[in-house]
């Protein structure tokens, strides 16, 4: 019998898995850009590129609980939420949650692509600056930059409103981790083995590395 304590897988092993190293590599980046470590900048960087690949395609075959098609909900839907929060109909992320996923991905795709086509004034620039001039490559560095900045303050939001579920008692975190939640009554998504995803991973990971990871990984160790 399921009630509303019983707990319910909500989030698969790949989605887990990528949030957490996501947040990992993020602080890589940010450390190795602002020390100039531009080897393992990169290598981390084509690191998270494939992550993110992934996820965006786990957003369309992925669980129940990935599907952009399933999560992301009308703005009448998110001011609909937050006048009666406790009217949730599904698992997974809330009307508001959804279109901070989406926020994130986009900061993160343009934080990629700015790197890509950014130098560092020394020897390292992206595998993408040599088809543009000098000085659009000082632009996108300059964005990259700039755009970090902006994703340190959603990151700072996202964590905050993370702390403020928990402090009403609704403990977002450790589902996060072990991927169960108590079922509040609400229907069980389908979700599908994270394994799938992370195949898909390795698959996109060789195809960067074979392109553009490997020249900068060898210079690691
Ligand atoms: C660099 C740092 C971080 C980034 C870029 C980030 C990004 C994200 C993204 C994109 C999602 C959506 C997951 C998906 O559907 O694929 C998410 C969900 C989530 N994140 Fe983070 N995150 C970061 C750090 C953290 C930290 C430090 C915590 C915990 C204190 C946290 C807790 C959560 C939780 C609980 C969810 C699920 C929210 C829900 O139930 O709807 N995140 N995060
Ligand atoms: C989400 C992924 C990324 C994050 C979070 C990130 C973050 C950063 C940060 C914080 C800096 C230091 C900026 C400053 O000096 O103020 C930086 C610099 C740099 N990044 Fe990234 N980066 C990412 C992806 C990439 C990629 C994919 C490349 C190229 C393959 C790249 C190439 C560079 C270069 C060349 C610099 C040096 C710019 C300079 O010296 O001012 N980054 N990055």
């Amino acid at each position: 019998m399921t009630t509303s304590t019983t707990k319910l897988p909500v989030w698969d092993g790949f989605i887990r898995g990528y949030h957490w190293l996501q947040a990992l590599s993020v602080l890589g980046l940010w450390y190795t850009g602002t020390e100039g470590l531009m080897d393992w900048h990169f290598s981390i960087a084509y690191f998270l590129m494939a992550l993110l690949l992934t996820r965006l395609i786990w957003g369309v075959f992925g669980s129940d609980t990935a599907q952009f098609e399933q999560f992301v909900r009308s703005p009448r839907t998110v001011f609909a939420y937050f006048r009666h929060p406790n009217t949730t109909t599904q698992h997974g992320h809330n009307p508001a949650g959804a279109y901070m996923v989406l926020f994130f991905m986009l900061l993160l795709l343009s934080q990629l692509v700015t790197g890509l086509f950014a130098n560092d004034d020394i020897i390292s620039e992206g595998p993408l600056a040599y088809l543009v001039s000098s000085a659009t490559s000082s632009e996108m560095t300059q964005l990259h930059a700039l755009n970090f900045d902006v994703l340190l303050g959603a990151i700072g939001l996202h964590v905050a409103a993370v702390f403020i579920y928990l402090l009403k008692k609704d403990n977002l975190i450790t589902p996060m981790i072990h991927g169960k939640k108590p079922s509040q009554g609400l229907p069980a998504p389908q979700l599908r083995n994270g394994i799938i995803g992370w195949v898909i991973f390795l698959v996109i990971g060789f195809v960067i590395y074979s392109y553009w990871a490997k020249d900068v990984v060898v210079y690691l160790f």
